[in-house]
């Protein structure tokens, strides 16, 4: 498959994409949030029990991992990436190796990883992943994000992508802007709005084939700790809003970073976008927390019962494939979770 059918893969009929390339130091976290030992077999158990769901597949076009993770044989037999196959998703590779503190702003990162980054993507490619991921982040305050932080890492961003594309893989574009602070609706917007322009700048630049990329971006919403409470309707209008507008149109798919949203006010605002969607874009989800959060919840339970782990990850896939065609409900959450 060449790069511009797989970037459509990842998004069409209904699936998005299952952000499971949390580092080690990440899983760590939300492994201690449940009380269980960051272990590799842990780690390994948790996530092939994931990808093993039925949900997968319906709603799971790719699932993004970590170094680890696709480097690893299951205990059902396949390897990892074999068993996402085997599910009809394809297999996706974090590349980045994280955010560091960007010299000259000290309260700002740049993220790492581009050397050596091309025989890294040869390896991968061999293991069989066909996508890749680097995230980019930007901090909302009063005086940042800096122009230096956004042009550091578009610049960055757009040369992950060629090297990307030069090993035929898809890269996904990911300049998340947090959602940690006070800021307001509008103040989102702007900032997104200048990470987008000069994101595009740099790809374009960098000769990057738009058609083969998938841009994973933040949602157009109020900063966790504004007072101003907003509604999906306006999120989701100030969301498509700034895509219509920042995002060139030979992009062929956008799946949406959670970010800190509970998993049902993502899969609620992602549902609105849809059902207003009036442009080309897919528009689906590309989630970690936003799909894994009530099934890391069983599995700190009892990380033997699959069942109720499967029952929980299914529940949440399905709700977000029927939000990426603006066919979710509340009624239909309340209904399939009781
Ligand atoms: P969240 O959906 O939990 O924000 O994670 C998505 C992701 O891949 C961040 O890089």
């Amino acid at each position: 498959m060449n790069i511009e059918d797989i970037a459509k893969k990842m998004c069409a009929n209904g699936k998005g994409i299952l952000a499971a390339d949390e580092s080690t130091g990440t899983i760590e976290k939300r492994f201690k949030s449940i009380n269980v030992e960051n272990l590799e077999i842990n780690r390994l158990t948790f996530r092939q029990t994931l990808f093993n769901s039925s949900a997968m597949k319906d709603y799971i076009g790719g699932v993004i991992l970590f170094d680890e993770t696709i480097k690893q044989k299951t205990t059902l037999g396949p390897t990892i990436p074999e068993l996402i196959q085997k599910q009809g998703a394809i297999p996706g590779i974090k590349v980045d190796k994280g955010v560091k503190p960007l010299a000259g702003s000290n309260e700002e990162t740049v993220t790492e990883g581009l050397d050596g980054l091309r025989e890294r993507l040869k390896e991968y490619y061999a293991l069989g992943a066909r996508f890749t991921k680097w995230r980019a982040v930007y901090k909302i305050s009063d005086k940042y994000p800096s122009s230096q932080s956004i042009k550091s890492n578009a610049h960055a961003l757009a040369r992950y992508a060629a090297l990307v594309q030069e090993a035929q893989m898809v890269p996904i574009v990911e300049p998340e802007v947090l959602m940690d602070g006070s800021h307001d609706i509008e103040k989102c917007y702007q900032v997104t709005t200048n990470v987008l322009n000069e994101c595009y700048n740099e790809l374009n630049i960098h000769k990057v084939n738009l058609k083969g990329t998938v841009l994973k971006p933040n949602m157009i919403i109020p900063g966790s700790k504004c007072k101003n409470e907003c509604s999906s309707e306006e999120i989701a209008k100030r969301t498509l809003d700034c895509l219509k507008k920042n995002v060139p149109s030979e992009v062929p798919g956008i799946a949406f970073l959670s970010g800190g949203q509970s998993e049902i006010e993502a899969s609620k605002n992602l549902n609105e976008i849809n059902k207003i969607n009036d442009t080309n874009f897919l528009i689906t989800f590309s989630y970690g927390r936003g799909l894994q959060a009530s099934a890391l919840k069983e599995f700190g339970k009892n990380q033997k019962n699959i069942e109720n782990i499967q029952k929980a990850f299914n529940h949440r896939a399905r709700m977000n494939g029927l939000s990426s065609k603006g066919k979710w409900s509340e009624n239909l959450e309340k209904e399939t979770a009781a």
